[in-house]
């Protein structure tokens, strides 16, 4: 375990499993169709690899890229500061998302997508922190839910580091200082 971590909380195994869940639960939903995978960055990195790998449908993925949080705490102005490359007109569009804590950066993200007209827009999220929800996002697919706590690794960050631990895991407060 990284020394910057208080616990492991999500073990490599239990990821590959939830994963491989979440893979069969969409393969099984849009079976027939083609599924555009619209990943966050840059926490969904990790994530959106792994969950394509499980999903044995025609995929086309694409990014983008927002900005919400500095350090620890949400200000929940949203920004967009890449965009996606192609149309999702008429598309099944999944958005691939790290975590959903207020919800405010996935509220903004469904607002902003639906008016491409998309044939469908859901929301799949590895991570849920549903206690400091502040808006009410309808999510299809969440890997775990957790409580409320700072966690780091497989594409979290703070401040731009751990996101390549293989795990998730809490990060300490003594590190959240030190890294600020
Ligand atoms: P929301 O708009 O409050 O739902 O925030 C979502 C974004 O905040 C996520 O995409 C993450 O990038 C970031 N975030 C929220 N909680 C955590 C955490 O515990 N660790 C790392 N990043 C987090
Ligand atoms: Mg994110």
């Amino acid at each position: 375990m990284h020394k910057d971590l208080k616990e492991i909380l999500i073990s490599p195994e239990e990821l590959e499993a939830g994963i491989k869940k979440l893979g069969g639960r969409i393969s099984k939903d849009y079976a027939g169709r083609c599924v555009t995978l619209v990943g966050v960055l840059k926490g969904c990195i990790l994530f959106m690899s792994d969950l394509a790998k499980n999903i044995s449908l025609d995929t086309r993925m694409d990014f983008m890229m927002l900005s919400s949080y500095s350090g620890a705490h949400s200000t929940g102005v949203v920004r967009i500061l890449l965009d996606l490359k192609e149309s999702i007109e008429d598309c099944d569009v999944l958005i691939i998302e790290d975590i959903v804590d207020s919800g405010l950066t996935m509220e903004y993200m469904l607002q902003n997508l639906k008016t491409r007209r998309p044939r469908s827009l859901e929301i799949c999220t590895l991570l849920d922190k549903p206690t400091r929800r502040r808006a009410n996002i309808p999510i299809k697919y969440t890997g775990f839910t957790i409580e409320d706590k700072f966690v780091v690794g497989y594409g979290l960050d703070y401040n731009g580091i751990y996101r390549n631990l293989p795990y998730i895991g809490e990060l300490k407060e003594s590190a959240i200082e030190i890294r600020k």
